[in-house]
């Protein structure tokens, strides 16, 4: 899958340099945020951020879900759905996971991965 999302990437990068893109129909957004390596941390919202600037004129699912994943594995934490994937960001409040690192992934035409970034859950309990 991550060979698939890089290579619809590869694509999509070319086709934005061709003279007709009309019969790309996948779109594989980069995300911009989270980066490699930021930290963030439980209870607190982010601007979750994806590439949006060159859609393809063919989109097959304009709405974008962000699951929450974990050692290669798509967790059932949806941190944000339904957000117009043109739109090309989110909010997303950071659940209350434990502390680790992380990635998310994008689905929308495809699936599209971000680098890794550490969440930290702050003991709630603690004053
Ligand atoms: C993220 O977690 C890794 C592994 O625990 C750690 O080495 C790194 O320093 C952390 N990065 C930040 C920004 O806290
Ligand atoms: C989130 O990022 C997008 C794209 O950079 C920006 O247009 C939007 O204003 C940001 N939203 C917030 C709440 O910062």
């Amino acid at each position: 899958m991550k060979f698939t999302a890089l290579f619809a990437g590869i694509i999509s990068a070319l086709a934005v340099h061709a003279a007709d893109s009309s019969t790309l129909d996948v779109w594989v957004p980069p995300i911009t945020f989270p980066t490699e390596g930021v930290n963030l941390i439980s209870g607190q919202t982010y601007n979750f951020t994806w590439d949006a600037s060159s859609p393809p004129p063919q989109i097959t699912n304009p709405t974008a879900v962000i699951y929450l994943r974990q050692n290669d594995r798509t967790l059932p934490i949806i941190l944000a759905g339904k957000v117009p994937t043109a739109q090309g960001y989110a909010p997303v409040n950071i659940p209350w996971v434990n502390t680790g690192v992380y990635q998310v992934v994008l689905f929308g035409d495809s699936g599209n991965f971000s680098p890794e970034f550490n969440i930290t859950s702050p003991n709630p309990f603690t004053p």
